[in-house]
């Protein structure tokens, strides 16, 4: 039997859940032609809400131009990625391709290669010289055959923050940004998976994003929402689980999308008829397993005082951790020392620290911690 729960990959469909309020706004935004920038911690569900409401406002008139720069390494390949993704979503076979390349790069030539299916597959190249000079031409693409085919083109691109470890990033994010914001009939939709680097380029004053669009801080899905999806789940395939223990499922991994599909994966294969305590005790016990090696190189990567920090956090610390007797108990040195940790262990997205609260960023992370480094028991009931 095919499994209701899914994860590792992008969701839209039938294990799509909820969202209304979020897809109200992303849809509203990108209908009305606002930029919208997307930030949340990892796994949260940027991607499948950006696919949802794509596929929602794909139409006639308007067209969704979808980029994923997690591979990308430089500005060439960057423009050589928007380029053919452009033509690919404004023209519909390999004629129109190479007349609308040719219409509208004047002064690049692109050379176009087709693959063997040559409806979907075809790559553009350019030589970099040409196009170092006159990038431009490529960034005013989408406005410019938006403009003459009369569309509405939506500009998606997720990673959006791998542009940051470009050779020269402020100069290139400065090149999009003067372009960009003149584009009456493109609206860019940009998000990426490294939150904090998200939020540094587009909060800070000094860079060159900086209020470009609607920054929208994606919210957990509600508790009583996976509740009711985790339980429709399971009575869809003829399985049954409490509502108790559907919250217990959500619960544990703090409703983090991500995870609360994984458990629900792991219980739900283990069940034949009905969900157990002891299910579900064997499910968390398998979860941790599967994700241990990559815990155990995150943990093996801390210095000691960061260590001690985590540990405080583990135990039940979330504020005022530069207080005299935390920074006692827990060996962190000096309250100046504790910013330094923090900023640290920020930067490597283990911890989240909005409201002034100290949080661990990944929660099967925070219990694989209490269980392997304090000792503690992992209470399941
Ligand atoms: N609306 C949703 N309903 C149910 N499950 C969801 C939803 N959104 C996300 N998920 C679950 O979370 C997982 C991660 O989702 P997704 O890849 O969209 O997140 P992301 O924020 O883009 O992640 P990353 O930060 O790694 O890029 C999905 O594979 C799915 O299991
Ligand atoms: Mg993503």
């Amino acid at each position: 039997m095919e499994t209701p729960f899914l994860f590792g990959k992008t969701v839209s469909e039938e294990a799509f859940t909820n969202r209304t309020a979020d897809i109200a706004r992303l849809s509203s935004n990108l209908r009305s032609h606002v930029n919208t920038i997307l930030i949340s911690p990892r796994r949260w569900g940027k991607s499948s809400l950006v696919k949802k409401v794509a596929a929602q406002l794909q139409n006639r008139n308007t067209k969704i131009i979808q980029l994923d720069l997690l591979s990308i390494r430089n500005e060439e390949e960057f423009y050589k990625l928007l380029a053919a993704e452009t033509i690919k979503a404004t023209s519909n076979k390999l004629t129109e391709w190479i007349a609308t390349a040719k219409e509208f790069l004047k002064h690049i030539t692109p050379k176009i290669a087709v693959g063997t299916d040559p409806v979907n597959d075809f790559e553009i190249s350019f030589e970099w010289k040409e196009l170092e000079k006159h990038y431009k031409e490529i960034l005013n693409l989408p406005q410019k055959i938006a403009e003459r085919k009369k569309l509405h083109l939506i500009v998606c691109v997720d990673e959006f923050q791998n542009c940051a470890s470009f050779k020269e990033p402020l100069l290139f994010q400065k090149r999009l940004r003067t372009e960009w914001q003149h584009h009456q009939n493109v609206t860019y939709c940009l998000y990426g998976s490294r939150q904090h680097m998200m939020a540094q380029l587009f909060e800070k004053q000094s860079m060159p994003f900086y209020k470009f669009g609607d920054v929208m801080y994606l919210p957990k899905i509600e508790r009583r929402e996976w509740i009711l999806f985790i339980q429709k789940q399971f009575t869809g395939t003829n399985k049954k689980i409490t509502e108790d223990f559907a919250n217990k499922i959500a619960a544990l991994v703090q409703d983090h999308s991500y995870y609360v599909q994984q458990l629900s994966y792991l219980i739900w294969t283990a069940t034949t008829k009905t969900v157990t305590k002891e299910i579900i005790q064997a499910s968390v016990e398998k979860l941790l397993e599967q994700n241990a090696i990559l815990y155990t190189r995150d943990t093996e990567e801390l210095t000691n005082p960061q260590h001690n920090f985590l540990k405080a956090v583990a135990s039940g610390i979330h504020k005022g951790l530069s207080s005299k007797e935390v920074v006692q108990d827990y060996r962190l040195g000096t309250s100046a020392n504790v910013l330094k940790i923090k900023k640290a262990l920020l930067q490597k997205e283990l911890i989240d620290d909005s409201g002034a609260a100290v949080y661990f960023l990944d929660p099967v992370y925070e219990l694989w911690y209490q269980k392997n480094i304090l000792h503690k028991e992992i209470i399941t009931d």
